[in-house]
């Protein structure tokens, strides 16, 4: 079922991404995407955090009209499509099973490969979404809900992980203060926001937070420590409401700035002590909490100083979406890495396993 290199690059691929609590389908084609949807299952808000079964039935409804909806806008038919990839890991079981039976439904009917995608090298290699490639090897900062490690990657599928976080991730972080702080979930786009109307105008960080230093593991990170003493600062001076603590607009705008900066220090250190591992060419750092104006700077300045190449997906390809698996799907086709129709889902997945 695998195609031939040259056959592959004008192939048509469908890419399906439903491992949490997004619904997204996406079209690649001679090296462009040409229709895009996601739906985020706005369900979840209310319960402060996503729900799975709850997840599964909305994927099981949003699913199908989405690839409805990508084929007409770019005016295909179904047949046009030439291959099917589709995220089998990491992710929610249910979630990622609904978009699994899709795919492997649509192989069968249509006779075309089926393509498992991990979601974590769908991000990683989403920085190309934007047309140019990223010279190797470079040096990866994948920053999500569920992830937040340091990666050396040598080429496609040639991965080592240097280092990750031991408790929380940064998206994790910002998702448990943002209900402290009474956003919706999730919080880090509001947080983002925040701290973006302080740092307009400021350089420094109102609240002095702590910047955890791992003594035992120099590439590691930890992000816990942070939300504790975000925590017991929102103690110290205000009153809890039923969920969220009673804070003055200004005062909520400090705390959001001063922890972004202290997360934006933390990361920086953990590239600086990665950057030892080898002579990078490139710096790319994708992953929901890469949409993050403030943090993007950050990474600006820091690849400016240190003369490096900077590669970010554009802020629409930063949080789950369907282009990011279509185009890991393609890269796949093209190196005849296709699957069978048992292909498993396998929610706990690592960036270095190999959907199977
Ligand atoms: O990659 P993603 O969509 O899902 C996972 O694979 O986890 O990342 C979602 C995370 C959430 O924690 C969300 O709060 C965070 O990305 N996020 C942001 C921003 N937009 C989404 N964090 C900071 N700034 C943003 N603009
Ligand atoms: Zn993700």
């Amino acid at each position: 079922m695998s195609g031939s290199p040259a056959q592959s690059q004008h192939q048509t691929v469908l890419g399906i991404e439903t491992s949490c609590d997004e619904t997204a389908a996406a079209l690649f084609s001679n090296g462009e995407i040409l229709a895009d949807r996601t739906t985020r299952q706005l369900l979840h808000e209310k319960y402060g955090g996503v729900v799975p079964e709850l997840a599964s039935r909305a994927h099981e409804q949003l699913l199908s009209p989405a690839v409805d909806s990508i084929l007409s806008e770019s005016g295909l038919d179904v047949n046009d499509i030439d291959a099917v990839a589709v995220t089998c890991g990491p992710g929610l079981a249910g979630a990622l099973l609904v978009g699994v039976s899709f795919a492997k439904g649509l192989s069968a009917a249509l006779n075309i490969p089926l393509i498992g995608v991990n979601h974590l090298e769908g991000h990683l290699w989403s920085a190309e979404l934007s047309g140019s490639s990223i010279p190797l090897p470079f040096l990866g900062l994948l920053i999500s809900g569920g992830h937040s490690m340091t990666i050396k990657v040598d080429g496609f599928g040639q991965y080592k992980q240097i280092g990750t976080t031991r408790d929380d991730a940064v998206g994790e972080l910002f998702d448990k203060v943002g209900r402290m702080l009474g956003f919706n979930f999730p919080s880090g786009e509001d947080i983002d926001s925040e701290a973006m109307k302080h740092f307009d105008s400021h350089t420094s960080d109102p609240i002095r937070f702590p910047r955890a230093k791992l003594k035992d593991d120099p590439y590691g990170f930890s992000f816990s420590g942070l939300k504790t003493a975000v925590l017991y600062h929102l103690k110290k001076i205000y009153t809890k409401t039923e969920s969220a603590y009673k804070i003055p607009d200004q005062d909520r705008t400090e705390i959001c700035a001063s922890m972004m900066s202290s997360v934006g220090d933390m990361l920086i250190n953990g590239l600086t002590a990665a950057s030892k591992e080898c002579k990078f060419k490139a710096l790319v750092v994708s992953g929901g909490v890469s949409a993050s104006r403030y943090l993007r700077k950050r990474f600006k300045d820091y690849t400016t100083e240190h003369q490096l190449k900077l590669h970010i997906p554009p802020i629409h390809h930063c949080t789950d979406n369907g282009s990011m698996i279509a185009y890991a799907g393609y890269l796949r086709l093209l190196n005849g890495q296709t699957n069978s129709l048992d292909l498993a889902v396998n929610p706990a997945a690592k960036l270095t396993d190999r959907p199977s």
